[in-house]
């Protein structure tokens, strides 16, 4: 299989962590290209749950080599919880290796990610506040912390030194916070640092040596293609690259070297935080996604808003990532609906159309055009081929891909591991 990109082709919470989790035995290693712990991913396996923010959904195989490439952002804190309790119940059996080149989440940017959401009011991107923006914002700005650098106590007592200068200017002017003490922030960063020292490491030269000898990646993304800085619902994004170019930055893969892209879909849509989600059901039928489906936020807890699978968006998706196959999770959610919409395209200034532009003042005014299918009703959660699945299933799924042009190679009827389906020889 090469190189394989797992994409979340929605607005996340796809179902990425269980694909990821169930296809890592085939690889030799799963790297973590971008994002930091505003993801939840969710592993259900052999009766037991487990919720990954920044380790790969890999490390639960022995021997597994799970990386978290540049394009990751890491909170040590978070990152150090999640190894303890790992190691604690016995599961933390990756190798895990953080690059050196990944950028740190300092507790500053925790503070101005809540102090920026607190300003916006009413136009609040309803972000994890896990400080994701103001990290990424210092990476661009050139004055971000590396992993890296919290190997050389010098160079991180200089670097925050400087950061907290200017974050300190902000602070008190823009947000009427007191000034910030760069010693203890420096402090703080050693403390929560030390836990994950052991594991960094310059990724490239791993990851070219994997190549090299032939070992198969899994590129597993975060987040989803709508979320992207640059291809998804702007300004309701998130500040990294979710897509597949991500992946190939965030590693320092070649593009030429990717033989897969895998976008993971669910069979209808959700959505958490503001913007806008044209298909969105805030009504009944909303109500009994969200329950169906367990739709509540692994990372904050909130209600996800619950809709209709958009065929437009989707295509785009499956555009912007070459996505070579669908993975389509959640199907067993509409197992009780007596009818099932698709959205196939827009009413737009009075006007049909079939593309949009996703800036969220265009996004905003458009109306969906929907495709009804009758539901079938019946209990799926047991299967485990195509041949027994409900032939009015069959029929959605061939329409969704007959749309997008490619194989729902992978069909997940249920959050465990073994609830899945796999088709065209994945
Ligand atoms: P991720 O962020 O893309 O990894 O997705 P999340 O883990 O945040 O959200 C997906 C949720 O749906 C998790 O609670 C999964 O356990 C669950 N899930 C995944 N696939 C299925 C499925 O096919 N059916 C059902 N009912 N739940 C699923
Ligand atoms: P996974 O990997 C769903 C959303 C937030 C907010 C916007 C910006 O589990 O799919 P941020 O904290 O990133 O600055 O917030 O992005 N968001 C997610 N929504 N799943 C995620 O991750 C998300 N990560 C961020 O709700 O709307
Ligand atoms: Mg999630």
């Amino acid at each position: 299989m090469g190189v394989t990109v797992i994409v979340g082709a929605q607005w996340g919470d796809e179902g990425k962590g269980k694909i990821t989790h169930l296809l890592s035995p085939k690889f030799d290693a799963v790297v973590r290209y971008q994002g930091g712990s505003n993801a939840g991913h969710t592993v259900k396996t052999r009766g037991s749950t487990y919720k990954f923010h920044l380790l790969p959904s890999g490390i639960l195989h022995e021997g597994k080599k799970c990386i978290l490439a540049a394009g990751v952002v890491i909170d040590p804190t978070t990152l150090a919880r999640e190894i303890t309790e790992l190691t604690e119940s016995g599961y933390f059996k990756g190798e895990l290796i953080i690059s050196s080149d990944a950028h740190i989440v300092a507790p500053y940017h925790k503070l101005l990610d809540e102090m920026e959401e607190k300003r916006l009011g009413k136009s609040a991107i309803g972000t994890t506040g896990h400080g994701i923006g103001p990290a990424y914002s210092d990476k661009y700005l050139r004055i971000g912390i590396k992993a890296g650098d919290l190997l050389d106590h010098d160079i991180l007592r200089r670097k925050v030194e400087y950061a907290v200068e200017t974050k300190n200017s902000l602070l008190t002017a823009l947000y009427s916070h007191e000034p910030l003490d760069a010693g203890e922030q420096f402090e703080m960063m050693v403390e929560s640092g030390k836990h994950i020292v052991p594991f960094i490491k310059n990724t490239i030269p791993i990851i070219r040596d994997l190549l090299a000898n032939g070992s198969e990646l899994l590129l597993e993304g975060a987040q989803g293609t709508l979320l992207d800085i640059d291809y998804g619902t702007y300004p309701f994004v998130t500040s990294s690259h979710p897509v597949t170019a991500g992946a190939c930055l965030g590693t320092g893969i070649s593009p030429l070297k990717l033989n897969r892209v895998i976008a993971v879909s669910k069979a209808y849509a959700t959505r958490v935080g503001n913007g806008s989600f044209p298909t969105e059901q805030r009504n009944d039928l909303g109500d009994r996604m969200r329950e169906a489906g367990r739709e509540y936020g692994t990372t904050t807890g909130r209600k996800r808003r619950c809709g209709w699978l958009d065929l437009v968006l989707l295509k785009y998706a499956i555009l912007i990532n070459g996505a070579t196959d669908i993975a389509l999770t959640k199907i067993d959610v509409l197992n009780e609906f007596d009818s099932i919409n698709v959205c196939v395209g827009y009413m737009y200034k009075g006007e049909r159309i079939d593309e949009v532009d996703l800036d969220d003042s265009i996004l905003s005014k458009c109306k969906p055009i929907y495709e009804e299918f009758p539901g079938w009703k019946e209990e799926i959660g047991y299967m485990r081929s195509p041949d027994e699945l409900p032939e009015k299933l069959m029929s959605f799924i061939g329409f969704v891909e007959g749309k997008l042009g490619i194989p729902a190679s992978i069909l997940s009827v249920g959050p465990d591991h073994d609830q899945t389906i796999f088709r065209n020889g994945i």
